[in-house]
């Protein structure tokens, strides 16, 4: 299953050479996409895009990684887990990450009850400090970083883990997350896995919302593609982000 990725010798390295020229992890972006881009179905949203042959993949993309992140809209609209499933030995635990800017993380979803050290909420000053010690009670750790728009900061979430020396952030996130991490240049590279299927409409959510890039001068350039095919329907495309960062 695995022989469709094998990785090459010199990308085993690639977190941590990232993490030396730059100080941050190196950050990817995932998702899983219909052939017309969308991540979501407005009304019902069981069930996959991809196949478990595709998922498989994306599990040993956790294992690769020492961090994952995701928006408090997804953890509301799928009580997701994002644990890695591989039981593959990891050399550190996956540190999971919600941006959560009033902190809406129920108490009972299973992001939260499953915490065990390994939970960290990124929120804003407007947060209620009793949510936050209701959190902080449960072992989840909570911190403080006040971003454009009134929400969670990504871009110090990813200085953050950059500084705790976490050397590779996977973002599996919705629409909204996806085009924050996008916007601010915090996204290195990409991992789109493409189901073949078409959902259309325009309340589907595509891959990246926000306003977008309004010009086709100025979208955002994805640059030394790899297509990985996934038999017999399947490919998952990887790329690199062309980063222009200012800040
Ligand atoms: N196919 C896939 O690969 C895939 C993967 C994941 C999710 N999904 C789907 O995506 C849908 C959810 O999409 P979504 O866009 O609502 O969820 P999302 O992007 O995961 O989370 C959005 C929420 O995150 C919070 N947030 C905190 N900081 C933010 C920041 N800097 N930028 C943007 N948002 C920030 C905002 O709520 P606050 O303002 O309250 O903080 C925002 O409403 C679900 O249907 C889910 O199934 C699909």
């Amino acid at each position: 299953m695995a022989a469709e990725f094998t990785v090459e010798a010199s990308k085993l390295n690639e977190p941590f050479l990232h993490f030396m020229r730059t100080g941050r992890p190196l950050v990817t972006l995932k998702a899983a996409i219909t052939l017309d881009g969308k991540i979501s179905a407005p009304d019902d949203n069981q069930g996959w895009i991809t196949s478990p042959r595709a998922r498989a993949h994306v599990q040993e993309l956790r294992h690769d990684h020492d961090a994952i992140l995701t928006g408090i809209g997804t953890v509301l609209a799928d009580d997701c887990l994002l644990t890695d499933r591989t039981l593959l030995a990891r050399s550190r635990p996956l540190l999971r990450i919600v941006m959560d800017s009033q902190l809406r993380l129920p108490l009972d979803s299973k992001m939260a009850r499953s915490s065990a050290g390994d939970l960290l909420v990124i929120t804003t000053s407007a947060s209620s400090a009793d949510r936050r010690k209701l959190l902080e009670d449960r072992g989840i750790e909570v911190l403080v970083f006040d971003g454009p728009g009134g929400r969670a900061d990504l871009h110090s979430a990813v200085e953050w883990l950059g500084r705790r020396r976490y050397l590779s952030l996977m973002i599996e996130a919705g629409s909204k997350i996806n085009w924050s991490a996008l916007e601010s240049s915090s996204v290195d590279r990409i991992f789109f896995y493409y189901g073949p299927k078409i959902l259309g409409g325009l309340e589907a959510l595509p891959l990246a919302g926000g306003i977008g890039r309004r010009r086709r001068a100025d979208a955002i350039d994805v640059h030394r593609i790899t297509i990985h095919p996934i038999p017999p329907d399947e490919f998952a495309v990887e790329g690199y982000v062309h980063v222009h960062r200012d800040h």
